[in-house]
């Protein structure tokens, strides 16, 4: 598959990115700095510039067969940024997915999403920007899966997880960065989790066999 990465050069964009090349797909890795360009070719990707507060159409304009959206303003930026990139970035690449008839879309979201009204009062904006973008996506016509991830490490990747269109019972409320990077290229091609939300945790369930479970 030819797959945009959004969001290429962040820690889970380039996990994603690398581990697309290794199960050779083709990657568009969407990043928004002339100096990551490089880094992006080191892992095998073809490097396209576009900032998400501004025009992200030429990213589009080969024939794409899947988007991955991993963008996000961080924790080191104001409400603002929030709303422009998590939110208002995350709309304008659907519609541009839309546009460019790109058949398949998977948003990184957060677990959390739909329960925004509980999350502490500095952290609301972000679950609420989250999940109108997630509402945004159910909303377009694209085979979307909508990937939830608990709080993401920096740990090594197991290869296993605990995923489900709904997490109940749960201590861990942790999940790799690495892992979730497996989980997201390995759901490119399984259909049973179109148009369906995964929740993403550490588990003991190898990533392949858990998604075949959705
Ligand atoms: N942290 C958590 O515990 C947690 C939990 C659940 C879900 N998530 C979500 O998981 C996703 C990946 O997280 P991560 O740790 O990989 O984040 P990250 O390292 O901060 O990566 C985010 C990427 O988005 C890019 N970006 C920011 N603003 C942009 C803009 N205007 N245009 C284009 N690209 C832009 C950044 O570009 P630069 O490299 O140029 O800065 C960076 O490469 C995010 O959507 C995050 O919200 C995080």
């Amino acid at each position: 598959m030819k797959v945009l990465v959004i969001g290429a050069h962040g820690k889970v964009g380039r996990k994603i990115t690398d581990k697309l090349n290794k199960h050779n797909h083709q990657v568009v890795a969407m990043v928004r700095d002339e100096s990551q360009k490089a880094a992006m070719q080191k892992l095998g990707a073809t490097p396209v510039l576009a900032d998400l507060e501004g025009d992200i159409s030429h990213a589009f304009k080969d024939k794409l067969d899947a988007v991955i959206f991993t963008a996000g303003s961080g924790g080191n930026t104001g409400k603002d940024k929030t709303i422009t990139v998590d939110l208002q970035g995350a709309r304008k690449s659907i519609d541009e997915a839309v546009k460019h008839k790109v058949p398949r879309y998977i948003m990184i979201s957060a677990l959390g999403a739909n329960n925004a009204d509980e999350m502490p009062d500095d952290m609301r904006h972000y679950f609420v920007a989250k999940s109108e973008a997630d509402q945004y996506l159910v909303q377009s016509e694209l085979d979307y899966t909508i990937l939830r991830p608990g709080r993401l490490t920096d740990e090594g990747g197991t290869g296993s997880v605990n995923a489900a269109e709904s997490l109940e019972d749960y201590e861990d409320r942790t999940i790799s960065r690495d892992d979730v990077a497996t989980a997201a290229v390995l759901m490119l091609d399984r259909s049973n989790t179109h148009k369906k939300v995964v929740e993403l945790l550490n588990g003991k369930t190898p990533v392949k066999d858990a998604l075949a479970a959705i």
